[in-house]
């Protein structure tokens, strides 16, 4: 389809045609796959298994032939959307193309059939392969100390929160109990706060989208334990004043922590470390290449300075001369915050893919990755405008508040998904109204960011031409507009 002409009707779906679950297509006595007859003598199930172990009824198993199982099966894999299908512009979530060598080194027979109680002896090479990304983050986050157990970026929020708590409760800042967090911050940022036992303080951005020094002065005062700060910010702004930020919430004893996730955007060209930040997670599944989405899976290490190393989770790798070994406990480490080592196959992942890309690889991903918004920021804001619209990062926002026909962000979003390109993230950051957050990756072609841009215009003009159609848009899916709190809670997952 090319991009100036989707749908405006949905007379060819509707949602009648949701695929039938794979228990729906059964019918009794087909079959996908017959086995050879049994060569040992059938036994009683009731002669081996105790009682409750023994079912009442067969088990109801779906009965289908192997064509329609296999059918099925590819008709399902092209339901959701993907990277691989299509321009997937997700603002804050860093949805980039996963390089499949990622996928041929995590399979290779050393690392994919691994089983996390094998001994160590058993294990050199993964211990080795875990050490050497802990190193590897440490360098490029400018720090001395990694940590990769965290799960998710949310995960390491609150790993590295409970280092931060240990460290001030043993250093004489056991009274120190509020966070400060600027106003675009991610959601997750308050709540693994609360989770900690720390109390958040909002700091509020300034017109330019940076924390307001005057808000920042204000609030500093001696129960300050800290400051959660993504950077560059969920505007896609880098804040200018970060080292003066880190020298002033070290001046009152506090601790700085950085919210990485959008760290694709600086990676070799600055360091968090370097401008004054103790502590800060990545997001491997965003900055790293990894396909997530949909709740995994992921990895959000953290990375800390000397001062709160010791305070890590374990277990963790050391090495031992020339041998890779795990320990499992150390004097002052918060503990164990999942179980084994982490994402095994996540940690590979990454690894591979930053030593494919080398330190010069790594720079021009975060040059293509600010170049490529700019370009977009550049292109769209003829149409659109760009909430702070001055060179941005990896990505930028802008607002569909102010289109005509009282046309919403939503209605822009939702109208994407019939010109075959993923709707970018939309309402978020909060600070925003009707935000629309654009992050195309650097993985992007020219030619797929003009297309996107093509798209983008033929729906501004829309927004003027037929803003009914827009309204009841996307037309081409069986479902368009589901009440999506039903959606969640009450799911018709199809099997
Ligand atoms: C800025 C920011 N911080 C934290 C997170 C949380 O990361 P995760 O989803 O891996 O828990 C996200 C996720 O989108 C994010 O964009």
């Amino acid at each position: 389809m090319t991009t100036t002409e989707a749908p405006t009707t949905c007379s060819t779906v509707s949602a009648a045609d949701l695929p039938l679950t794979i228990f729906e297509k059964s019918k009794t006595g087909r079959r996908g796959v017959r086995p050879p007859p049994a060569e040992v003598p059938d036994v009683d199930p009731a002669s081996v298994l105790p009682k409750h172990a023994l079912r009442a009824d067969l088990a109801e198993l779906p009965e289908v032939g192997e064509l329609d199982a296999m059918r099925h099966y590819t008709a399902l894999s092209t339901l959701n959307f993907a990277i691989s299908n299509a321009f997937y512009p997700l603002g804050s979530c860093t949805m980039k193309y996963n390089p499949l060598v990622n996928e041929r080194v995590a399979a290779l027979p050393g690392f994919g059939p691994l089983h996390p109680m094998q001994s160590d002896d058993q294990a050199q090479g993964a211990l080795e392969l875990f050490w050497r990304l802990e190193k590897i983050l440490a360098s490029i986050a400018g720090l001395d100390a990694v940590s990769l157990h965290p799960t998710a970026g949310a995960h390491g929020e609150l790993t590295a929160l409970m280092c931060m708590r240990k460290y001030l409760d043993e250093n004489g800042g056991a009274h120190k109990k509020v966070i400060l967090i600027p106003d675009s911050a991610h959601g997750t940022n308050p709540a693994s706060c609360t989770m900690t036992g720390f109390t958040t303080r909002e700091l509020k951005s300034n017109a330019r989208g940076r924390v307001d020094m005057d808000s920042l002065e204000a609030v500093l005062g001696d129960d300050v334990a800290g400051l959660m700060i993504t950077n560059p910010s969920t505007l896609g702004l880098f804040e200018p004043n970060i080292k003066l930020i880190c020298e002033k919430i070290h001046g009152v004893g506090g601790l700085v922590y950085m919210d990485g996730a959008n760290m694709n955007a600086i990676l070799g060209r600055t360091r968090p470390g370097d401008f004054g930040v103790d502590v800060m997670h990545y997001n491997l599944h965003k900055t790293f290449s990894q396909p997530h989405g949909g709740g995994g899976p992921g990895a959000g290490p953290i990375a800390v300075t000397s001062k709160l190393a010791p305070y890590l989770p374990v277990p963790k790798v050391e090495k031992d001369g020339d041998r890779f070994r795990i320990v499992r406990s150390a004097e002052h480490s918060i503990g164990t915050t999942r179980g084994f080592l982490g994402n095994f196959g996540v940690v590979v992942r990454s690894y591979t893919y930053i030593r494919s890309l080398g330190d010069e690889g790594l720079k021009r991903v975060a040059d293509n990755a600010v170049l490529n918004a700019n370009y977009l920021r550049a292109k769209l804001g003829k149409s659109y405008r760009v909430w702070v619209d001055e060179s941005c990062m990896h990505e930028f926002v802008a607002t569909a508040k102010g289109l005509p026909n009282g046309i919403k962000a939503t209605d822009i979003a939702k109208r994407l998904i019939d010109y075959g390109i993923h709707p970018p993230t939309i309402y978020f950051p909060l600070i925003v109204p009707e935000a629309l957050m654009v992050e195309p990756t650097e993985t992007e072609s020219k030619e797929t960011l003009d297309n996107f841009v093509r798209a983008m215009e033929a729906i501004r003009a829309e927004c003027d031409d037929d803003p009914e159609m827009l309204k009841h848009a996307p037309h081409t899916r069986s479902i368009g507009r589901p009440d999506e709190v039903a959606a969640v809670k009450n799911p018709r997952v199809i099997v």
